[in-house]
């Protein structure tokens, strides 16, 4: 074959195929590699035609592309990536841009920039998403970094990536490790999102006795509403779904400890660090700590008497909907209030509109509500709550007094519902005034003369001598 490849993929694991495939879809010449050299011939085997450009060598395949070069890398984050970078450097132009487009710490992205800025040619770190199916149809893109390299990705980019009503969904994120950063914190949603959907179908089988079909077909309703989103779709078929073992749900029969690859943690560790508290989030990624300690639940439960199962008096199936929908604000909310101080901290410079507009098609996250956020975010793109945007604010008042009504019966009940309650925890606390902290203040200064401020005087740090001063008479 004559013509050079428009691009290149390396890295033909399912995601990496997939999106090679996808680029061959819309009419682009695609070069691929695969270090182990099995997976590269399964791969040409099955979808080989003449606009895949296989070549024996990464020297060859690189040759095979035109300049400056695109070249995708697709391979598991971590230490691939580096190899992958060190073979290709001594091939690479000054032009040539390659892009990690894993699930890449955001340190690691701007580790690597300099390393091949250093050895002359351009990085990108880019979040994808959106499973195989839209590595495949159309995944959501978040690129950073080098704005140059972006410009000369964006048609190819453009070509292969979902489309909403909205436009593209793939834009600059910002500058060093803003691409990862941003694919971290969709990840950190994503937890929270599923972490919540869990616990209202807990709620709904075991407390509203709505199990098996009722509950796939109370989710299936639900995505014709306002819960309208990729993961309610996806809970309402795995919900619908007969073990053919025992023509039971096959939900029931699955061992419930949840895995975690490490972008849910990454996510709350950036908050602790920012000092942007996520408790939604957290809750998340702890209930999936909690379901693996399966040992000592069964302990627990054989101690404590077991939980979860209790019938609950007075809850609707309604109020468990407007429920899901205030928690789900809260933790989008909360996700977005740590990129916005990323964004200051690390310098980023991200757009935050362009951040939900790239997330409301292809990837995990999408869902009716990001045309809200989207909506909220380019009427303010400075908003810091999300929910204190007028429209979602009004939504989010109307959603309230459900979140809380589930959250008292259901733990009343003896349910765990750590995301649910910490979401409504975290909206009242973001809503009083005045809060507790001016005890702990006290404690403080008590015990460590770190010194307080008066309310009457914010500006002064003062140290009381507690023991010595006068007490309270009565
Ligand atoms: C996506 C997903 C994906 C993620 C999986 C598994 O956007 O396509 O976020 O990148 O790896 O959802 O993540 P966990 O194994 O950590 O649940």
């Amino acid at each position: 074959m004559s013509k050079l490849a428009d691009i290149g993929v390396i890295g033909l694991g399912v995601m990496g195929a997939a999106l090679a495939r996808n680029f061959h879809s819309r009419g682009l010449v695609v070069a691929t590699w695969n270090r182990e050299t099995d997976m590269a011939e399964a791969f040409t085997a099955k979808y080989g035609d003449d606009r895949f450009v296989s070549s024996p060598s990464l020297a060859q395949f690189v040759q095979s592309l035109e300049t400056p070069r695109r070249i995708i890398v697709m391979v598991t984050a971590g230490r691939p990536v580096d190899l992958v970078l060190e073979a290709l450097a001594p091939h690479l132009g000054n032009e040539d841009i390659v892009v990690d487009g894993g699930n890449t710490f955001f340190r690691d992205t701007v580790r690597r920039d300099q390393w091949c800025r250093a050895r002359g040619f351009r990085f990108v770190g880019m979040g994808v998403s959106g499973g195989e199916e839209g590595a495949l149809k159309g995944p959501a893109m978040m690129p950073g970094g080098d704005v140059e390299a972006w410009q000369r990705l964006r048609p190819v980019l453009e070509l292969a990536c979902a489309r909403s009503e909205h436009g593209p969904c793939v834009d600059h994120c910002g500058a060093g490790g803003a691409g990862h950063y941003v694919k971290m914190v969709h990840n950190g949603i994503e937890y929270a999102d599923m972490q919540i959907i869990s616990e209202i179908w807990t709620l709904l089988a075991g407390g509203l006795g709505r199990s098996g079909k009722a509950a796939a077909d109370a989710f299936a309703r639900w995505n014709d509403t306002e819960l309208r989103s990729y993961l309610v779709e996806v809970t309402a078929l795995v919900l619908s779904v007969q073990d053919p073992q025992t023509g039971g749900p096959l939900v029931d029969q699955i061992l419930d400890a949840a895995g975690q690859k490490g972008t849910g943690r990454w996510t709350v560790e950036q908050g602790l660090e920012l000092g942007i508290p996520l408790p939604t989030l957290a809750a998340a990624v702890d209930a999936r700590g909690i379901s693996s300690n399966l040992t000592a639940r069964r302990h627990g439960s054989a101690t404590f008497g077991d939980r979860g199962h209790a019938a609950i008096h007075g809850l609707e199936v309604d109020d468990l909907r407007r429920a899901f929908y205030a928690a789900r604000i809260a933790s989008y909310s909360q996700g977005f209030q740590l990129l916005q101080a990323a964004s200051v901290a690390h310098g980023f410079g991200a757009n935050l509109a362009a951040v939900s507009r790239i997330w409301t098609a292809g990837c995990i996250l999408r869902a009716a509500l990001l045309d809200r956020l989207y909506a909220a975010l380019v009427r303010n793109p400075a908003l810091e709550l999300l929910h204190h945007d007028p429209d979602l604010a009004q939504t989010l008042a109307e959603a309230l007094p459900a979140l809380r009504k589930t959250v008292v019966k259901a733990t009343e009940a003896g349910y765990a519902i750590p995301c649910l309650s910490s979401a409504l925890g975290w909206l009242d606390g973001m809503a009083t005034a005045r809060g507790s902290a001016a005890l702990i203040q006290a404690q403080r200064d008590c015990f460590g003369a770190h010194t307080y401020k008066r309310v009457d005087a914010p500006d002064i740090a003062v140290h009381s001598l507690w023991a010595e001063l006068p007490k309270l008479a009565g």
